[in-house]
C-alpha cells in the first residue's frame, strides 16, 4: 500500500522509527535555527546527517557532516547529492529547511530583488533539491521529503499582513509537496510539508513564543515516518492541518 494522504482533524499519530541507525539524511540550512535542531536530533537518533550550509565557515551541530550547499546554486545542489552518494551510498531523508523572508512590506512596496531571492531560496531551492535527491530517495520504499513550510502559505487562512513573496513561496512549497506525493507515492515516497509554528530564531525574532526545540518537533517526526504511512500532508504540532 503506498502512503496515503492524512485527513486533517482525525488522524492517529503515524508510526515512526525509534532509531535511524543505518539511514542517511540531508538537512538544508542546518547551521542554525530550526534546521540545526532537526539535524542534531536526526543524528541523535542514529542517522548519518549531512548538514547543508551556505558557508563552510558556519558551525554545524555535533556528529553532523557539513556539506557546502547554497540552495540557490544548482551546482551546489548537484554536488551535495553526488557527495552523499559517493560517501554514504544512500539517502533516506531530505529536509528542505533553508528559508528567507521579508515580513514588512505589502506587494506594492516589496523590492523585486527580495521577491526573486525569496522564491529562489524557498521554492526553487527545494524543487531542485527534490529533483536531484529523488533518484537515491526512490532506491528503496520509504524515502522521505520534509518541506519546512509555514501557515503563512496556507491559502485557507487570512492572507493579509505583508510578506507577499514569503507567503506565495510557501504556498508554492505546499504545491510541490502535493505534486511529489501525487507523482511518487506509488514508488514509496513520503513527501510532507510542515509549519513549525512561530519560533524564536533569527527569522522568527525574540518575541516568538516557541523555542527552537518545539519548532523542530514535527519536522523531525515527519523525517522519522515509517514506509507506507502518510504522505502529501501539511502538518503542525504533530497533526495534519488544512492547506
Ligand atoms: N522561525 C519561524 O517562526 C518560522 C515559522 C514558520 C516557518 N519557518 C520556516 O522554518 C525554516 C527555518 O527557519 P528558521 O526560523 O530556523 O530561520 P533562520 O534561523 O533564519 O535560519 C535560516 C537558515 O536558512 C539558511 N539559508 C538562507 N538562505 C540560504 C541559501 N541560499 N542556501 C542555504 N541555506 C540558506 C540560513 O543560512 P545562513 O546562516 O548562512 O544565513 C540558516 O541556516 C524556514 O524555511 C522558515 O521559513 C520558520
Amino acid at each position: 500500500m503506498p502512503p496515503r494522504r492524512p485527513t486533517p482533524g482525525s488522524e492517529p499519530a503515524p508510526a515512526t522509527y525509534d532509531s535511524l541507525d543505518g539511514q542517511v539524511a540531508l538537512v538544508t540550512g542546518a547551521n542554525r535555527g530550526i534546521g540545526a535542531e532537526i539535524a542534531r536530533r536526526l543524528a541523535e537518533l542514529g542517522a548519518r546527517v549531512y548538514a547543508g550550509t551556505r558557508s563552510v565557515r558556519n558551525e554545524v551541530p555535533e556528529n553532523c557532516e557539513a556539506v557546502p550547499l547554497d540552495v540557490t546554486q544548482e551546482g551546489d545542489v548537484e554536488a551535495a547529492i553526488t557527495q552523499i552518494g559517493e560517501t554514504a551510498g544512500r539517502l533516506d531523508v531530505l529536509v528542505n529547511n533553508a528559508g528567507v523572508g521579508n515580513f514588512d512590506d505589502p506587494l506594492h512596496e516589496e523590492q523585486t530583488p527580495t521577491i526573486d531571492r525569496t522564491f529562489s531560496v524557498n521554492l526553487r531551492g527545494p524543487t531542485l533539491l527534490s529533483k536531484y535527491a529523488l533518484p537515491p530517495l526512490l532506491e528503496r520504499p520509504g524515502g522521505r521529503i520534509v518541506n519546512v513550510s509555514s501557515g503563512m502559505g496556507a491559502i485557507g487562512e487570512d492572507q493579509s499582513g505583508g510578506a507577499p513573496a514569503y507567503r506565495v513561496s510557501k504556498t508554492g512549497l505546499n504545491g510541490l509537496t502535493a505534486y511529489l506525493h501525487g507523482e511518487y507515492a506509488d514508488q514509496g515516497l513520503l513527501a510532507n510539508a510542515v509549519c513549525p509554528g512561530w519560533v524564536d530564531t533569527r527569522m522568527g525574532g525574540e518575541e516568538a513564543p516557541r523555542a527552537v526545540a518545539e519548532g523542530a518537533e514535527t519536522p523531525t517526526m515527519l523525517a522519522r515516518l515509517r514506509p507506507d504511512t502518510l504522505g502529501g500532508g501539511f502538518w503542525r504540532d504533530g497533526r495534519p492541518i488544512e492547506w
